[in-house]
């Protein structure tokens, strides 16, 4: 039986490969999208999110809208440096044909947890922002999901969004906190790993002999990203953020994890950072709080062969 996952998501670049590896992926059974505000405002990753399904001809799966600000205050705004003023690179695709449920994301999230307690993993992408609300609106989630498996955070190295920390977690900090917090199963998939998941201009490339329309959509979209990374990272070719959870889910073993419980810094300069208890006697703040999987290795050469196997066999 493959895996029910719903990935939570602000499409994106990265975000759109991650979503086409697990709509190829025979493992995983994609039972819905839901959109969170981060690379573009909400509406936008809204629509991303159905135009991606339709080139991927899996318009059935369907696609929640989320919140669009984060739990304590507005969104800061969108990156269209990184992934372009449409999140794609700035290819600017046709609006989609089909439209978002009535459902709003947290409330998608909770119906299909409580309808299928133990079976559905949640893989948020993004800001954290719909996690934190559906765990709000109904605790019950953390008993009933199977696991949480998200791309965010860093443990022990630097964050890409300020010195202290990671988009997603910087986005909506205070949500973090308390998905990381709650009594659930969560997998920290952060820059730790995605810094080291490199794909090179050789690896791109291949991409365009693939010859079908989700791999010709990444062939599309990269060059954008790619210079942002070309411009402000040592390498060519980019780093595999949103992918790499996605790689989680289908094998595990490429990665080593430690387990720590995580608090995430909400004020000041620290804002956003993930603080793991790395040893010691834990300090109040992390004492009561479960224990995270932090991914902290990576054979990050096989994460990107994998998702290029899988893509050009769709
Ligand atoms: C994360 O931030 C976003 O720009 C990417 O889509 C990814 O989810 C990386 O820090
Ligand atoms: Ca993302």
């Amino acid at each position: 039986m493959p895996r029910k996952i719903i990935i939570d998501t602000d499409p994106g670049v990265d975000d759109t490969m991650a979503i086409f590896l697990a709509l190829c992926s025979p493992e995983l059974d994609v039972i819905g999208l839901t959109t969170i505000f981060g690379n573009v405002h909400t509406e936008l990753a809204t629509k991303n999110a159905l135009r991606l399904l339709e080139i991927a001809g899996r318009a059935d799966i369907p696609v929640a809208a989320g919140a669009v600000d984060a739990l304590t205050g507005p969104f800061e705004g969108p990156v269209p440096t990184v992934h372009g003023a449409d999140g794609q690179g700035d290819v600017f695709l046709p609006d989609p044909a089909g439209s978002a449920i009535e459902l709003s994301a947290a409330q998608f999230i909770i119906e299909q947890l409580r309808a299928n307690p133990g079976e559905i993993t949640l893989a948020p992408v993004g800001p954290l922002s719909n996690i934190a609300l559906a765990l709000r609106l109904e605790p019950r989630i953390a008993e009933w999901v199977d696991e949480v498996v998200l791309m965010g955070g860093n443990a022990l190295v630097p964050g890409n969004a300020s010195p202290a920390g990671e988009a997603n977690i910087r986005n909506d900090p205070e949500a973090a906190d308390l998905v990381f917090g709650a009594q659930w199963q969560v997998t920290m998939v952060g820059l730790d790993v995605t810094l080291r998941v490199h794909m090179g201009p050789e690896q791109i490339a291949d991409y365009a002999t693939h010859g079908n329309p989700m791999s010709d959509h990444i062939t599309r979209i990269l060059p954008h990203y790619r210079n942002y990374f070309e411009s402000n990272y040592d390498a060519e070719g980019i780093f595999v953020h949103d992918s790499s959870a996605i790689a989680y889910l289908l094998d595990p073993s490429l990665f080593s994890v430690r387990r720590w419980p995580i608090r995430v810094g909400t004020q000041g300069l620290g804002r956003g950072k993930t603080w793991p208890a790395t040893g010691g006697r834990l300090l109040p703040a992390w004492e009561s709080r479960p224990p995270v999987n932090v991914c902290v290795g990576v054979e990050g050469d096989k994460v990107v062969a994998l998702a290029a196997e899988r893509l050009r066999r769709a």
